[in-house]
């Protein structure tokens, strides 16, 4: 069993795919974290973003155990995980490492951008999770209550335009993927919405 959940940055869609797969038994990856250890390596290093050899080196040889999650999280590092993840050898180099760790029994549940359109075409359910602008910036504000609201927004933008509109992979949303807005949820809501949807299958 594979769920796959993509959504745009600080949607929710993390929380959401972390508690359905606790709630399941399934094992659970963040594919944003393998794209935040390829740009935290390249911003400590040095390089430039768009040097797509130096990067796609990098995530040949990526060893997810020596990254802590607190030293991902920031956002000036998703911003640079953004950019790499806009090359596609980067992609390409980080592909097996993902359907491999989706086929794990006795399920799993992948959260990214392209996991239901790349990734894992033939997912067992797909969800693509929204939310408005708005809400996203404040969810990121509660997560880094000492940022800025306005250079979040703007950050948020940036993001949704350049992974939205990249040539290799785009966020969209998958043709038969389920639709859940997640503005006004809460995250016990969301996951219910989820499993509703799971059951009734
Ligand atoms: O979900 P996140 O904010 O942690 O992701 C960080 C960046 O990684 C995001 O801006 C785009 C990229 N990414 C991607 O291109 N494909 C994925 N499956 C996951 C993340």
């Amino acid at each position: 069993m594979i769920i796959a959940i993509d959504g745009p940055s600080a949607s929710g869609k993390g929380t959401l795919g972390r508690a359905l797969a606790h709630k399941l038994g399934y094992h659970y990856l963040d594919t944003g974290a393998l794209y935040r250890m390829v740009g935290l390596s390249v911003q400590r290093r040095g390089l430039d973003p768009t040097d797509q050899e130096s990067a796609a080196a990098i995530a040949a040889s990526l060893d997810p155990s020596s990254f802590q999650d607190s030293e991902l999280r920031g956002e000036g590092v998703g911003s640079y995980a953004s950019k790499i993840a806009a090359l596609p050898k980067v992609r390409a180099a980080l592909l097996k490492l993902q359907r491999d760790f989706a086929q794990k029994k006795p399920g799993t549940v992948l959260d990214g951008r392209d996991i239901g359109t790349v990734v894992c075409p033939d997912a067992d359910f797909k969800f693509f999770v929204t939310a408005s602008v708005e809400a996203r910036a404040g969810r990121r504000l509660r997560e880094h209550p000492t940022s800025d609201l306005a250079a979040i927004t703007a950050d948020i933008k940036a993001r949704d335009e350049r992974d939205s509109n990249r040539a290799v992979a785009p966020l969209k949303p998958a043709e038969d993927s389920i639709l859940i807005d997640n503005s006004e949820l809460t995250p016990d809501e969301a996951l219910q919405a989820v499993l509703g949807a799971i059951e009734l299958y």
